[in-house]
């Protein structure tokens, strides 16, 4: 007898005898049909239970979540709905799951927060298995699609010295006990005396490490975790996240705009060829809730519509200065929808803004370029006009700013001075501006962040629905 999938067992050739399936019990209807699935496809398995000829205490025990082993033929299905059946020949309880106290069937319709609560049960449900397969084969087709083309895959730190962003929204990294630290003159913790010898963060970003790379071996990519202890509690933060950064020599900002273009669209249709029943199943998921939405704020495309849109369109290219006047000159906030007006060149767009140019103004992608220097991190290539910098933002209809990126500064001496401007110890960045020093050359590279982009290929709304187990503030649970 052969352990097979309940895929495979689905998608069989033809009636097979003696099969064995193992997985989980979804549902059990009339004492007779079983609903086994293991993970494999978000389809089930019918298993009909021979109930005459079993005792009611092992009928009793097949209730949602138990762990069972099942023998018997797969034959073809005599109701509608399915090809193939299991006519059951002996069952096999692994596990129980007592009905009275199993968390998720407790409940008629789990909420997305009631499930949240339980990230380790949720992924017992359909929507959550067919995210958690869709992200798994997002991760593979972007290694694919890097190393199709050449790029070296490189491990950048996870603790670092350094704040690559600029931010400071860095968590601390200590050895030290709580209690009993050294302390400094000030009061304060001596991390010369920790195990670095000087104060570590959680990376937030692997760039400056890639470009070190990148000067070498051409074209890398880093696809880890990071980590930003920015406080926003919204439905887009996490606070360890995911994020792929290439990083290209001799790519200008075009390049660079033209890579991130040609690498979503190819992930997105990686998805959609591999993943067709889990994203079928999260657009019908998605045109149910939309229904329950009034008319007006109903979306006018579906999940598949919108990814098949991703595909068949160029992102649209705009510079900041562009998408500045146009924000100005729709007025925006007339219809209700923006609390923030923009006055000024130079201000930072805010994702209401964001929203309006993609969703309501192109309705397409939209990658913005050209952004004034003061808003933008300090690596950024300086422009001509010494205003504005190198830097892209691509933002997508649902989700606003998926990837960020720039041509980076490869000038010496423009670079030490925006340190200094920063007021930035040159010394801490000894080892990047080495770059620059030896054989700089024009470089770019940009970071998705990977969680942005499930979420917009589930079509879910909230960041914490795409991530096994989301740390969020006051939320690090599990
Ligand atoms: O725009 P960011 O901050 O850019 C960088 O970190 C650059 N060093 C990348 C590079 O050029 N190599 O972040 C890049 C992307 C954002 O566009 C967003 O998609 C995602 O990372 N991101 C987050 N995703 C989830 N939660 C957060 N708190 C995020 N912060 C940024
Ligand atoms: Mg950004």
């Amino acid at each position: 007898m052969k352990h097979i999938k309940v895929k495979d067992l689905l998608n069989s050739a033809k009636p097979l005898d003696d099969v064995l399936v193992k997985g989980w019990v979804r549902t059990f209807r009339n004492n007779q049909f079983l609903a086994i699935n293991d993970g494999s496809t978000i389809n089930n398995i019918q298993c009909v239970v021979d109930f005459e000829n079993t005792s009611p205490e092992m009928l009793k025990r097949l209730t949602t979540s138990a762990a069972v082993a099942i023998h018997g033929n797969l034959v073809e299905s005599q109701g509608a709905g399915q090809k193939y059946e299991v006519q059951v020949t002996k069952l096999e309880i692994l596990g129980d799951s007592d009905a009275e106290t199993y968390p998720i069937q407790l409940r008629n319709k789990p909420s997305l927060e009631f499930l949240r609560e339980n990230a380790h049960l949720r992924v017992r449900t359909n929507v959550f298995g067919a995210i958690m397969r869709v992200r798994s084969v997002l991760s593979f087709a972007i290694h694919q699609y890097f190393q199709e083309k050449g790029f070296v895959y490189v491990n950048t730190p996870i603790i670092t010295g350094s704040d690559a962003e600029g931010a400071g929204e860095m968590f601390r990294v200590t050895a030290l006990p709580a209690t009993g630290a050294p302390l400094n003159e000030e009061g304060k913790v001596d991390y010369k005396q920790d195990f670095f010898g000087k104060e570590t963060n959680l990376t937030v970003s692997g760039q400056l490490e890639a470009e070190t790379y990148a000067m070498s071996l051409g074209q890398v990519y880093t696809f880890g975790p990071t980590f930003r202890a920015e406080n926003s509690n919204t439905s887009r933060h996490l606070a360890e996240f995911w994020m792929i950064e290439p990083e290209v020599a001799f790519n200008d900002l075009d390049a660079n705009m033209d890579l991130a273009e040609d690498f979503i669209q190819y992930v997105i249709k990686y998805a959609m060829d591999r993943c067709q029943d889990d994203l079928a199943f999260l657009n019908q998921r998605l045109a149910d809730e939309e229904k329950q939405k009034p008319t007006a704020e109903r979306s006018e495309m579906g999940l598949l519509e919108k990814l098949q849109f991703v595909l068949d369109n160029n992102f649209k290219r705009v510079s900041y200065t562009e998408a500045i006047d146009i924000l100005k000159n729709s007025k925006p906030n007339k219809n209700k929808k923006f609390n923030y007006i923009i006055e000024e060149w130079g201000a930072d767009l805010q994702s209401e803004h964001e929203r309006f140019l993609v969703e309501k103004h192109f309705k397409c992608p939209v990658i913005l370029f050209d952004y004034p220097a003061k808003i933008k991190a300090f690596y950024m290539r300086l422009n001509e006009d010494n205003q504005t910098v190198r830097a892209m933002d691509i933002l997508f209809p649902g989700i606003g700013e998926i990837v960020g990126g720039s041509q980076r500064e490869e000038r010496l001496d423009v670079l030490q001075q925006k340190i200094a401007d920063l007021g930035i110890d040159e010394k801490e960045l000894w080892w990047y501006l080495d770059t620059r020093r030896f054989g700089t050359a024009v470089h770019s590279g940009f970071g998705l962040g990977f969680e942005r982009l499930v979420l917009f290929v589930t079509g879910m709304t909230n960041i914490r629905d795409v991530i096994p187990f989301p740390r969020t503030p006051q939320n690090a649970e599990f």
